[in-house]
C-alpha cells in the first residue's frame, strides 16, 4: 500500500491492521515519532493525519493509507507547527524530550482546530502524559501561542514573557532535537515494550 508521509509517497509492505507507528518507525526509520505505552493512552505517538491528532500505536496502517500523514520531522515546514517548536524553545518545555514531539503534534493540531483556543479548549487538548511534569511549560507555550501576542513579540525579537535564559533555550532545542532524531537509549519498543 501506499502512505503519504511528510510530502512524499513511500510504498510500504505490511499486513493491513499493523499499527501506523510500526511502519513509521522500523519501515521507514521515521524515530522522531515514540512508543510509549501501545495502548492509546500516552501520546508518545501521536502523528497529524489530514490535519488532526491521531495516535499511531492503534491506527491500523491501512486506515492511514490515501490520507496526508505528517510526523515530527516535517512539522517545522507547516506554519503553524513551526509557531510551536518556536515557542517550545522559548519557553523551555522540554526536560528529557521523549514525550515532547507528541506534545508538539498535540499542540499543533489543536491551534490548526482553534488559532484561538480558550483554556478549556487548552486542557481539553493538551492530555499527553509527560513523565517529567512538563505540564506548565506546554500550557504557558500553548496560552502564548493562543493569545499570539507574546508569540508574535518574540518572533519579531523582542523579548516576551518566558525564560530567555540562553543557556536553557539552548538545552530546550537540543532536548527537543534529540527526541526527533530519536537516541540510543529511546530505541523502538514493538509489543515487548523493551528498549
Ligand atoms: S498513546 Fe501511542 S504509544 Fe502511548
Ligand atoms: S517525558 Fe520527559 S519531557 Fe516529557
Amino acid at each position: 500500500m501506499e502512505l503519504q508521509i511528510n510530502g512524499k509517497t513511500y510504498e510500504v509492505q505490511a499486513d493491513a491492521d499493523t499499527p501506523l507507528l510500526w511502519v513509521i518507525r522500523d519501515e521507514l526509520g521515521l524515530t522522531g515519532t515514540k512508543y510509549g505505552c501501545g495502548l492509546a493512552q500516552c501520546g508518545a505517538c501521536s502523528v497529524l493525519i489530514d490535519g488532526a491528532v491521531v495516535r499511531s500505536c492503534v491506527m491500523p496502517v491501512d486506515g492511514a493509507a490515501g490520507r496526508k500523514i505528517t510526523t515530527i520531522e516535517a512539522i517545522e515546514a507547516d506554519d503553524i507547527g513551526k509557531r510551536v517548536v518556536a515557542a517550545w524553545v522559548r519557553h523551555q518545555v522540554p526536560q528529557c524530550g521523549y514525550c515532547q514531539s507528541g506534545q508538539v503534534m498535540a499542540a499543533t493540531a489543536l491551534l490548526k482546530q482553534k488559532p484561538h483556543p480558550t483554556d478549556q479548549d487548552i486542557a481539553a487538548a493538551m492530555v499527553n502524559l509527560c513523565r517529567c511534569g512538563t505540564y506548565n511549560a506546554i500550557k504557558a507555550a500553548v496560552h502564548d501561542l493562543a493569545g499570539g501576542g507574546a508569540d508574535q513579540a518574540a518572533a519579531a525579537g523582542a523579548a516576551g514573557n518566558a525564560p530567555q535564559h540562553p543557556a536553557g533555550k539552548a538545552a530546550a532545542a537540543g532536548a527537543l532535537a534529540l527526541a526527533v532524531l530519536g537516541t540510543p537509549g529511546h530505541a523502538p519498543a514493538r509489543q515487548g515494550g523493551e528498549g
